[in-house]
């Protein structure tokens, strides 16, 4: 399919592996020129990006000095792919709200939701000149917030709803903005050592590919797998398309069915 993309520019946040990777490369596929941003540049990213940008999001001057990058390499921003989240594993417990230090509260909404609110605002008047789209990867622990890490789902509960009050204030200037709520995404966060899935199939007994094969009953995903990063990524470059045109201020999820309200 075609999305009509040849010849936008894109900064995409968290580029270096997974669902970003996957964007940048999709995104790139469509003869998009991209910014990827990352705190390591892999020679994944390297291959399909315009241009790399190492920076630590987590941190104001960090998120506004890659837009700045960007902006210089690329000339101005069509798309804004906010991808970068999730945390570091290792500083990530599963433990509940009483035994979760204030630390991992702040980190996790430093980079979930301060790092995004800092990375757009810095290239929200590119946008607005160019017309441009953002969507954000938010999470379904968004809506089912006992589900992730504590501070996670709460952080990526105000993500969506900064979106949506963006996709109001911006829409009538001609960004459209919109949010994609994954569900389990077959990343880093889930396969790697020392990831949130490590962690759970230790928790549980269990070795972690066994866990994660047990994941789809488990979570009760009815379409009985999870998701790989290429989908989500093909979700993304359609909402950042022409294609999507009137698509302002959704939550689009991807899930296999995980969510089970309407
Ligand atoms: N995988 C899932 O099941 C799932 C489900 C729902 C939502 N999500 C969301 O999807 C997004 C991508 O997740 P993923 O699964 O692709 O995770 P991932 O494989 O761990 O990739 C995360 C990306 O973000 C970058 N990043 C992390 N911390 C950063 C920081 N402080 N500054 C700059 N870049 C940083 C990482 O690169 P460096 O480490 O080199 O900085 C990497 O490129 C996240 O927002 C996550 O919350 C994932």
């Amino acid at each position: 399919m075609d999305l009509g993309l040849h010849g936008k520019t894109a900064l995409v946040t968290g580029a270096s592996r997974g669902i970003g990777l996957a964007v940048a490369e999709a995104l790139a596929d469509a003869g998009v020129r991209v910014a990827g941003v990352a705190r390591t540049i892999t020679p994944e990213l390297e291959k399909v990006a315009t241009a790399t940008v190492s920076a630590d999001l987590s941190t104001a001057a960090g998120a506004t000095a890659a837009v700045r990058s960007a902006l210089t390499e690329l000339g101005g921003i069509d798309i804004l792919i906010n991808n970068a989240g999730g945390g570091d594993g290792d500083k990530l417990g599963l433990e509940g709200v009483l035994d979760i230090p204030d630390e991992q509260w702040r980190n996790l909404f430093d980079l979930n939701l301060f790092g995004v609110v800092a990375v757009t605002r810095a290239a929200l008047p590119s946008l607005i000149e160019r017309r441009g789209a953002i969507v954000t990867v938010s999470s379904i622990n968004a809506q089912l917030p006992a589900g992730g890490p504590v501070g996670y789902s709460e952080a990526k509960s105000a993500l969506t709803a900064f979106n949506k009050r963006l996709s109001e204030e911006f829409g009538p200037r001609g960004v459209r903005v919109n949010t994609v709520s994954p569900g389990v995404v077959g990343t880093a966060i889930w396969r790697g050592p020392d990831s949130v899935g490590a962690k759970l199939a230790h928790a549980n007994g269990l070795a972690q590919e066994q866990f994660l094969d047990a994941v789809p009953e488990q979570f009760g995903i009815a379409s009985g797998r999870i998701t790989e990063a290429g989908e989500v990524a093909a979700l993304i470059a359609f909402l950042a398309s022409g294609l999507a045109g009137n698509i302002v201020g959704a939550d689009i999820v991807i899930d296999g069915g995980t969510i089970k309200t309407l």
